[in-house]
C-alpha cells in the first residue's frame, strides 16, 4: 500500500509501505480522509520532542471498514467511521483513576506509532466510532475532541460565561464545546478571520486582542466580574498569566496549550479568587460521543473551517507550502479516494 512517509524532518514522501493486517480484535479499514494539525506540522519540522522518524503520520481519520469481525456487530462492511488515535496502558495512576487520555504511557498515532496516511490502517474494535456522519464530518471528530475535553473539565454550564483565549485548530473545539453546552462564550484571537470562524462554532461574542485591551473587553462583557471559566489554547506565557488574571473570583481555568518556556505567576491570585486551575489532554471516549452529538445537530461549520482538500500524492508539497507559510492555512484533509 502507498504511505505518506517521513524519513527526517523536512523530509516527507509517498512510498511503497507493508500493506496493513488486522489482527486480533481488529478493524480493517480503508483510509478515505485524514486531518492534518499542528502536531503533524511539528513532526514535519522536527520540533515535535514527541515523534521519532522514520513515521507515517495521521491521527484525525475518516474511513470505511472492509473487514471486521463477528464479535463486533455493530461495525459492519461498509461503514464509514472515525477512530480515536490515543492507547491506555491500563497500569498508570492516570489509567486506574478511570483518565486514560492522560495515560503516563500514551502512544498516538502518527506520532509515537505509524499514523493514518496510508490507503489501510488496522484499528482495535474499541478505538472506532460510528456516526450519521459526512467523511469531511468525521475527520473533523478528533481535532474538537481535545477542546471539548477541557470544557469538561472546565465543569461549563449554560449559567457560565466562558473565555477561549485562542480560536486555533484546538481552541475552535472549545468554543464549539462551550456554545453546544449552552454559556455564553468569548472568543479571544488576534486574527480576525478565527474570530469569524469562532462566531459560526458558537461563539456569542469574539474580542481581537490585538486591536484592545483584553483586560477592558473581558469586564465589560461580564459587568466587572471576569469570565467564570478561561479556557487558555495557545501557550504563549503572556496568555498562561492573563488566564488567572482576567478569571473571575471562585473561576475555573483550563490549560490547553502547552508553553515552550517557563511561565512566572503572581501566585497571589491562585489564593485570593481560590481559584481551579486545571490541565486538560487529549480526550475520553464521552467527549467523541460528545464531538459526535454536536456535529449530528449540525453545529459546527464544517466546510468553511476546511481550507485545502489534497491528494496523497500531493501531501508531502502541501506540507512545504504549509510548513513556509503556515498563516495561510487552516485545516488541511488529505483525500485517499
Ligand atoms: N492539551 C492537549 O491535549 C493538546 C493537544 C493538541 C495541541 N495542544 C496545544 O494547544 C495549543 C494550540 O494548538 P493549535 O493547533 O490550536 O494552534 P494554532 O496555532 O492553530 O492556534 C493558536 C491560535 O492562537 C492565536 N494567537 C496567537 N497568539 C495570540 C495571542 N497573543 N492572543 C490571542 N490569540 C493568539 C492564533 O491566531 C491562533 O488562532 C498549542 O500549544 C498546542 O501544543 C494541546
Ligand atoms: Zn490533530
Ligand atoms: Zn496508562
Amino acid at each position: 500500500m502507498k504511505a505518506l512517509m517521513m524519513r527526517k524532518p523536512g523530509e516527507a514522501d509517498v512510498e511503497n509501505a507493508a500493506d496493513a493486517v488486522a489482527g486480533d480484535g481488529e478493524v480493517l479499514l480503508k483510509v478515505r480522509r485524514v486531518g492534518l494539525c499542528g502536531s503533524d506540522l511539528n513532526s514535519f519540522r522536527g520540533k515535535n520532542p514527541m515523534v521519532s522518524y522514520p513515521r507515517v503520520p495521521g491521527h484525525e481519520v475518516a474511513a470505511t471498514i472492509l473487514e471486521t469481525s463477528a464479535w463486533h456487530p455493530h461495525l459492519v462492511a461498509g461503514m464509514n467511521v472515525t477512530l480515536s488515535p490515543y492507547t491506555q496502558c491500563g497500569k498508570c495512576a492516570a489509567c486506574r483513576r478511570g483518565r486514560a487520555n492522560a495515560c503516563q504511557f500514551n502512544e498516538t498515532l502518527g506520532v509515537q506509532r505509524d499514523g493514518a496516511l496510508a490507503e489501510f490502517l488496522a484499528v482495535p474494535a474499541g478505538k472506532i466510532y460510528t456516526a450519521n456522519l459526512s467523511l469531511e464530518e468525521l475527520c473533523f471528530v478528533e481535532p474538537l475532541t481535545v477542546g471539548f475535553h477541557a470544557v469538561a473539565r472546565g465543569r461549563v454550564s449554560a449559567e457560565d460565561t466562558v473565555a477561549i483565549i485562542g480560536c486555533g485548530g484546538v481552541g475552535l473545539g472549545a468554543v464549539a464545546a462551550s456554545g453546544f453546552r449552552g454559556a455564553r462564550t468569548i472568543g479571544v484571537d488576534v486574527d480576525d478571520a478565527k474570530l469569524a470562524l469562532a462566531r459560526k462554532a458558537g461563539a456569542t461574542d469574539a474580542i481581537n486582542s490585538a486591536r484592545g485591551d483584553l483586560h477592558d473587553a473581558l469586564q465589560e462583557l461580564t459587568d466587572g466580574r471576569g469570565p467564570d471559566v478561561i479556557v487558555e489554547a495557545i501557550g504563549l506565557p503572556q496568555t498562561f498569566r492573563a488566564a488567572v488574571e482576567e478569571v473571575a473570583f471562585t473561576g475555573r481555568v483550563v490549560y490547553i496549550g502547552y508553553a515552550k518556556e517557563p511561565v512566572a505567576y503572581e501566585t497571589r491570585l491562585f489564593v485570593q479568587k481560590e481559584l481551579d486551575i486545571l490541565g486538560s489532554r487529549n480526550a475520553l471516549p464521552e467527549d467523541f460521543s460528545a464531538v459526535i452529538a454536536m456535529l449530528e445537530a449540525g453545529r459546527f461549520p464544517v466546510d468553511e473551517a476546511v481550507s485545502h482538500v489534497v491528494a496523497l500524492s500531493d501531501a508531502p508539497e502541501i506540507l512545504q507550502a504549509w510548513s513556509a507559510n503556515p498563516a495561510e492555512f487552516s485545516k488541511i484533509m488529505v483525500s485517499l479516494d
